[in-house]
């Protein structure tokens, strides 16, 4: 028999993170436990071209963890995973799922393809997204979000005063006391953010701490199965979730860990 995996670190009843294959430790979760999962799996992009940061003309490549390998497998790999999502969501449970053209596609035809429930497609502008340098088509400025249930007839948790009424200065598309919609303005991480290290795909604190707020209750356990820096955990713990990562990468367990160790014993402040 094979051994429950351990986690690497871990504090009770607010977040443990495990370094592995996601579908080898999600195998060994109990099923119908979890409330929310947040995915932000490969973007299977790495194909060695070029984009621009900073003014710079930079490789695409995000490490071997992104390559694709053929459009078959690759949505042979997503539908699985998310699979082996569903068997841990409690019924009422929900998933989402965020990425670009690239895999998108492929990941939300496997929410189909495995009879999840649709709640959302969110599109996620990014106001300062790179430019484009050949200059021979759009500037890619936005990130999808899916947002689907386990099951056609569970209840899932939809915080819709948070979001109606809550506080969201910076995204001037949001409007006071008006209905949150399904375009999100949020900028890249800012340099803050990375203060512990670099992920080549990090995602934004705003941007998980309004998914975190929408879609769970205090105490609810929330799952990141590629968990990176860490971003969902931080998201969780601070709003008073718990938290399971999953990494395979050492040093994105490393990174990861010290942003939740900090969110979960903020420095006094001097
Ligand atoms: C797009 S990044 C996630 C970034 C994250 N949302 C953040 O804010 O930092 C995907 C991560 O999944 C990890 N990964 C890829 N395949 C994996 C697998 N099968 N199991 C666990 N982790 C995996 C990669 O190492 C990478 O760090």
């Amino acid at each position: 028999m094979r051994e429950k995996p351990l986690a690497i670190a871990q504090e009770t009843n607010r977040y443990q993170v495990f370094q592995g294959d996601c579908l080898e430790v999600l195998s060994h979760l109990e099923p119908d436990t979890v409330d929310l999962v947040f995915a932000d799996p490969p973007y299977n992009l790495s194909n060695d071209g070029f984009t621009c940061q900073s003014g710079r003309a930079v490789s695409v490549n995000k490490g071997d963890w992104d390559k694709s390998q053929g459009i078959e497998l690759d949505f042979e790999f997503h539908k699985t995973w998310m699979a082996a999502c569903k068997r841990v969501l409690k019924p009422g449970g929900s998933l989402w799922v965020s990425g670009t053209y690239h895999n998108i596609y492929a990941c939300g035809f496997a929410l189909q393809v495995l009879d999840f429930h649709w709640l959302n497609d969110i599109c996620w502008y990014k106001p300062n997204a790179s430019p484009n340098l050949s200059c021979r088509f759009f500037t890619a400025s936005h990130e999808t979000l899916l947002w689907a249930r386990k099951s056609h007839k569970g209840k899932h948790t939809f915080n819709y005063k948070a979001m109606k009424f809550g506080q969201f200065p910076k995204d001037v598309l949001k409007k006071e006391s008006k209905q949150m919609r399904s375009v999100w303005m949020i900028p890249t991480p800012p340099v803050s953010e990375k203060r512990h290290g670099k992920h080549p795909t990090q995602k934004p604190l705003s941007l998980l701490n309004r998914v975190v707020a929408a879609s769970t209750n205090p105490g609810d356990v929330v799952i990141d199965p590629f968990m990176g820096s860490g971003t969902t955990g931080v998201a969780a713990i601070a709003q008073g979730r718990q938290f399971i990562g999953i990494e395979q990468d050492a040093e994105f367990c490393e990174l990861a860990i010290a942003r939740l160790k900090e969110t979960a014993s903020p420095p006094a402040e001097t």
